[in-house]
């Protein structure tokens, strides 16, 4: 059976830019396995997404589109039915959310929400699967 030729997706960016991305991401261990290649396919692929506080950045239940990686803010997590509608917890930059949807092909399973005004680059599910995913480390456990 024949493959689909694969189309890297590139948003075009500033150098500055890449270089914020890069340091967004260093520290996050879902990228630490990522050869330099990857790397640079990811960050030609991400874009620019910026919330504000109380936004919903992903609904409980909706299909999966986007990883998305924290680059400045605080986003919190949701559950329907758990904690009394408190938060479950809370994201800082550098913190990497919504993988789970793109990897188990599954409905999102929590709501996120911008606690402050957030800035964040999403990352699209083709290319999310190619890289990230294909280097093994995402995480195989559901929370
Ligand atoms: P996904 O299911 O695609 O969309 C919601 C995301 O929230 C999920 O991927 C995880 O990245 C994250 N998530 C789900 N449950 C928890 C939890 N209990 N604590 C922290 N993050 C979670």
């Amino acid at each position: 059976k024949s493959k689909e030729p694969v189309v890297k997706k590139v948003v075009p960016k500033e150098q500055d830019i890449i270089n914020q991305i890069k340091e967004s991401v260093a520290n996050n261990f879902l990228f630490n396995a990522l050869q330099p290649e990857q790397l640079e396919e990811v960050v030609d692929a991400m874009e620019q997404k910026d919330y504000a506080a109380g936004d919903t950045i992903i609904s409980e239940g909706a299909d999966g589109d986007n990883f998305y990686v924290i680059a400045s803010g605080e986003c919190e997590v949701f559950i329907e039915g758990k904690n009394d509608g408190a938060a479950l917890r809370v994201m800082k930059a550098g913190s990497g959310f919504g993988e789970l949807a793109l990897m188990y092909n599954a409905p999102r399973s929590a709501t996120i929400k911008a606690k402050v005004a957030v800035r964040c680059w999403a990352l699209d599910r083709a290319t999310f699967r190619r890289t990230i995913m294909a280097a093994g480390q995402a995480r195989r456990k559901k929370y």
